[in-house]
């Protein structure tokens, strides 16, 4: 049977909650995020090499799996940040991890990588994933992630093969992708010393693990 074509108006729809999930559907699309991405977000976690005492961030964080494993590596005495736009991201968050956010383990704020409510040099990491599709202009965004970034520490910028995406009709719209290569060297030009690291699977991916370069 030839395949049909899915309506235009559903690729919109799916493709705006993957650049902010809300609503009824935002719940379906976060556990889809959690589940679908757990083994790109726990390599992203597990190469910032925590020790426990860190204070590290999740920009962009969506479902939410990125905030426990963060906060299971910072046990002893660490900080975790959750940043997002999506205000119904974060009050999912909030009610995921309302002992930690009373505590102070975990602060939630509703904000884009383009403006991080972060003191200059606070993070020992942060880790975003699948976030920079939704980032129309990089450089301000990847300046504001060098900015955050204490002078030891590591970010890790998660994107899938751009090839594949394309593939994929719900980036039709919503979504820029750009070649790998013109990541890192963004990300170069902003500061970065960069060591990109390639996972296979659907889709494949890229963990561009990011170290600051001393001014
Ligand atoms: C496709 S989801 C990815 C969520 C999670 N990082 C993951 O990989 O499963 C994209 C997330 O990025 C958030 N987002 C959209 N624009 C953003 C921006 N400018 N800065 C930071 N996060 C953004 C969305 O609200 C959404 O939660």
């Amino acid at each position: 049977m030839p395949k049909l074509p899915v309506p235009d108006v559903l690729l919109r729809t799916l493709s705006r909650q993957l650049g902010g999930p809300s609503g009824a559907l935002g719940v379906v699309v976060a556990r889809m995020l959690n589940k679908g991405n757990r083994p790109t977000i726990t390599a992203a976690a597990g190469a910032l090499e925590l020790t426990g005492s860190e204070e590290v961030a999740d920009i962009g964080f969506g479902g939410g799996l990125g905030l426990e494993l963060l906060l299971d590596a910072t046990r002893d005495g660490g900080r975790v940040h959750g940043v997002d736009p999506s205000p119904d991201m974060l009050t999912r968050a909030r009610k995921a991890h309302h002992e930690e956010v009373a505590a102070g383990r975990l602060a939630l704020h509703e904000a884009g990588m383009e403006a991080l409510p972060i003191a200059d040099g606070a993070l020992d990491g942060w880790i975003s994933l699948n976030t920079v599709y939704f980032v129309e202009d990089l450089s301000p965004a990847l300046a504001e992630l060098r900015r955050v970034l204490a002078s030891a520490g590591r970010g890790v910028l998660g994107v899938a093969d751009p090839d594949w995406m394309a593939q994929r009709a719900f980036t039709k719209h919503n979504f820029t992708l750009r070649p790998v290569p013109d990541v890192v060297a963004a990300l170069t030009a902003t500061g970065f010393s960069v060591e990109r690291r390639t996972m296979e699977g659907s889709p494949p991916f890229n963990l561009l693990v990011c170290r600051p370069v001393p001014a």
